[in-house]
């Protein structure tokens, strides 16, 4: 019996859509709390393959989701590559700027699978413990993670922006590093175990459609076609959020089986095809109530006959009262 999950990857219908959350791993939930103090730091989760499958699992035994993500990050290839990514309490991701071509020098794609092997360890503890559920591996993509290595950490990413137009060498280089990093990390997610890819990036509606071109959907298309030409069978999901009028023409020409929507996108914008994921507003779910009833009830209507897998249009929310993930499920299940 092929997973629910990867037959809507293949372009099937179903109904009840299959559902899982972004972030559904995480601070909502006390037993991810309870973990991540053992761990210490949260690299130290991230690296740990007992403790990183153990935060997993924990969404799919509470829910019986459809999918398990990889407790991950995206800076952990860049981590890997040996940039000096930290991660304070509650203040977000730190790492030094990346601003030249000496800097860019001392990052070193020859580290990257002996520094990941922790990850595929974990992705094999948590095959095992999948039932139905698809195992969803996953890499930031180029651009999204570019933004946070020139800034040095989150923010309006003006740094980094600005270098895509002083700089477009420096830049290029720099996604293009990150290009061959995430084929080479998202090529040993799939042969630990991961069925699916996703692709998150987070920024790319930050771009113009120009520089979108070059530096989110051509650095997707690469990273589709080289999977692709290795593992024919796993598919990937595209999420370049925000992209508003160019999220049809990312699908296209990326070749990836489905986008992730932001809360913004209205499914009726893209061809009837397509396999789509999301698009429920995390604050709506946040809310509870009849509010969540209305809105998953407008999330199906919206995407129609489309193939179509239940998400969020961004990550779940810290303050979620896990309750409301229990009823979304309810309500998702009840057609
Ligand atoms: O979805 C999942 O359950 C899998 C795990 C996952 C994490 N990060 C764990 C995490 C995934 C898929 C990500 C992706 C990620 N990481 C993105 C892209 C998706 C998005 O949310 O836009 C981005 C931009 C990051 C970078 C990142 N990591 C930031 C900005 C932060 C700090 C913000 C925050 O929520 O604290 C992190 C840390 C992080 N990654 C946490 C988790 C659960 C919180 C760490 C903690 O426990 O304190």
């Amino acid at each position: 019996m092929t997973k629910r999950l990867l037959r809507v990857l293949n372009g099937e219908r179903l109904d009840p859509p299959p559902l899982w959350l972004m972030r559904q791993a995480g601070r909502y939930l006390p037993e991810y709390r309870a973990t991540r103090a053992r761990a210490g730091g949260f690299l130290d989760l991230c690296m740990s393959p007992e403790l990183a499958a153990e935060v997993t699992l924990q969404p799919l035994r509470r829910f019986g989701l459809d999918a398990a993500i990889l407790f991950s990050d995206i800076f952990v290839l860049n981590w890997a590559m040996g940039h000096a990514v930290t991660y304070g309490n509650g203040e977000g991701p730190r790492m030094p700027p990346i601003r030249d071509a000496k800097a860019l020098a001392t990052l070193r794609l020859e580290h990257v699978a002996e520094r990941t092997a922790p990850v595929r360890d974990a992705i094999r503890l948590i095959a095992r413990e999948l039932g139905p559920a698809a195992m969803i591996g996953f890499a930031g993509a180029p651009f999204t993670v570019a933004c946070y290595m020139v800034d040095g950490g989150g923010g309006d990413f003006h740094e980094a922006r600005a270098m895509a137009f002083r700089d477009p060498g420096f830049f290029t280089a720099l996604i293009d590093l990150l290009t061959e990093g995430t084929i080479a990390t998202l090529g040993g997610q799939i042969e630990a175990g991961a069925e699916v890819v996703m692709l998150f990036d987070t920024w790319a509606g930050l771009l113009p459609p120009r520089l979108f071109a070059t530096h989110v959907t051509a650095p997707a298309k690469r990273i589709t076609a080289a999977l692709r030409a290795r593992f024919p069978t796993i598919p990937v999901i595209g999420f370049p959020r925000l992209a508003g009028a160019s999220l049809a023409s990312y699908a296209h020409e990326t070749g990836v089986q489905a986008v992730g929507m932001d809360t913004q996108t209205d499914p009726a914008t893209l061809p009837p095809g397509l396999a789509v994921q999301g698009n429920l507003d995390p604050l709506a779910l946040l809310a509870g109530g009849e509010a969540l009833v209305q809105e998953v009830a407008a999330v199906r209507r919206a995407v129609g006959a489309r193939p179509h897998i239940f998400n969020l249009g961004h990550g779940i929310l810290k303050e979620t009262p896990p309750e409301h993930v229990s009823r979304l499920v309810e309500l998702v299940r009840a057609g």
